[in-house]
């Protein structure tokens, strides 16, 4: 067993971490409070090849492997949340999803052009549709329908909280086929945004990751080919479980990049800062802070380089990637508040960047299944 990166994998962690630097960090103070969405850092990832990144070459993608995700998504999380849960939703829910189950017509139609994230020099990506507002964490609750009339699905119904709502052309969506065959009842279509009878709601108003894009979708007589359908029939619920296992790898790395990012602004504050006449990492109370952070986050980014590792092994991560998540979650939660608290009053005000981390962790445990979902997950399978 060794923990060496390859050179290839350390070269894309270093330019994700320029990327961050240089294209995340300007401005990411203002396109929080504005809640603007980071066209141009999305745009500028796509041109990176950053949003097809598990993607074969054939299919548009960069061909790396979710080790190299882990490492991206961590750099560019340091910074700019925002940006990398964009990104996470079309490498991992939406590029991944396509690439393991679509067809090879999809795979040509939408599959190339959402890994290169742009079609005809424009942005071009995906969103995940599954939750709706009475089935969160009860996924298998869907009320929006799908009915099918001979060569086509109509489909009717609202979901709530997408990320990349208004901003992607495509949405992969999770709707009910069969009320009596419960969770095989229930089916996964490919919707492109400009079909008629697809309307977007308001951008929300979020306590963190502000700049990213989160609408409610509507669907009324939305038509869509049989062909756009995902798998076979009564597929769709096991197609949303199987890609959210992936996607909560990216969610953990998404986490884990929070929680570093303020421990590296806690340690340089520490360093700077003087108090009772000596710095203040020199008091064993700040001390004893940066040394559980940093205890956290090394195994937080284990449970993510591991769940990472056996995706590329082929072996299952479903549970792995549910311990990823939670404990890099509940990690970045911790240390972010952690981070305020080192920097005292300077903490609470927005040029010190750990008040925008403190606010971006929070929905780390509560999207693409809350911590008391990946619970569920986790207890099932030690269990059974
Ligand atoms: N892989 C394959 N199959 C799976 C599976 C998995 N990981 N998990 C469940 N299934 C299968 C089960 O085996 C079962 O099939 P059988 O009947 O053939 O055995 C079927 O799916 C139903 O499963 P359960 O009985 O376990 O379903 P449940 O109702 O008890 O729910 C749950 C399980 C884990 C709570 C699930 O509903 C869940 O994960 N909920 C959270 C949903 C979620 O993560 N939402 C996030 C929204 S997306 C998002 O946030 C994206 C974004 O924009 C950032």
């Amino acid at each position: 067993m060794h923990f060496e990166l390859t050179e290839e994998q350390l070269m894309i962690q270093k330019a994700a971490r320029d990327f961050a630097k240089t294209e995340c960090l300007p401005g990411v103070i203002e396109r929080d409070e504005l809640q603007k969405f980071p066209k141009e850092q999305i745009s500028k990832l796509a041109d990176l090849g950053f949003m097809g990144m598990m993607v074969k070459p054939e299919y548009g993608g960069s061909g790396m492997d979710t080790v190299s995700y882990v490492l991206a998504m961590e750099e560019i999380s340091k910074i700019d949340a925002s940006v990398s849960v964009c990104m996470s939703v079309n490498n991992s829910l939406v590029c991944y999803g396509l690439q393991e189950y679509g067809s090879e017509g999809q795979k040509q139609k939408y599959l190339t052009p959402l890994a290169q994230g742009k079609k005809d020099g424009e942005l071009y990506i995906g969103a995940f549709l599954l939750s709706e507002p009475e089935a969160g964490s009860d996924a298998t609750s869907q009320q929006t329908t799908a009915d099918e009339k001979g060569d086509h699905y109509v489909i009717n119904g609202i979901k709530n909280w997408i990320t990349n709502g208004n901003s992607a052309s495509v949405y992969l969506v999770i709707a009910q086929t069969d009320k009596s065959k419960g969770s095989k009842g229930i089916n996964a279509f490919i919707v492109e945004k400009s079909w008629p009878g697809v309307s977007v709601g308001a951008k929300e108003n979020k306590l963190g990751i502000r700049g990213s894009d989160t609408h409610s979708i509507s669907f009324q007589d939305v038509k869509v080919p049989k062909e756009n359908r995902i798998g076979e029939d009564g597929f769709g619920f096991k197609f949303a479980m199987k890609t959210l296992a992936g996607g909560r790898i990216g969610i953990a790395a998404q986490a884990l990049g929070i929680a570093s990012g303020a421990y590296e602004l806690a340690l340089a504050y520490s360093k700077q800062r003087k108090a009772f006449g000596k710095e203040i990492m020199h008091h064993q109370a700040i001390q004893f802070k940066l040394a559980d952070m940093a205890t956290k986050i090394e195994a937080a980014r284990l449970l993510c380089l591991k769940a990472a590792w056996e995706k590329d092994n082929g072996i299952d991560y479903t549970l792995s990637s549910s311990m990823a998540k939670v404990f890099a979650s509940e990690a970045a939660m911790w240390t972010a508040t952690e981070a305020v608290q080192v920097h005292g009053g300077y903490g609470f005000v927005k040029e010190f960047h750990v008040e925008r981390l403190m606010r971006d962790a929070k929905i780390t445990q509560i999207y693409e299944g809350t911590s008391e979902v990946q619970r569920i997950v986790i207890s099932r399978s030690i269990l059974k």
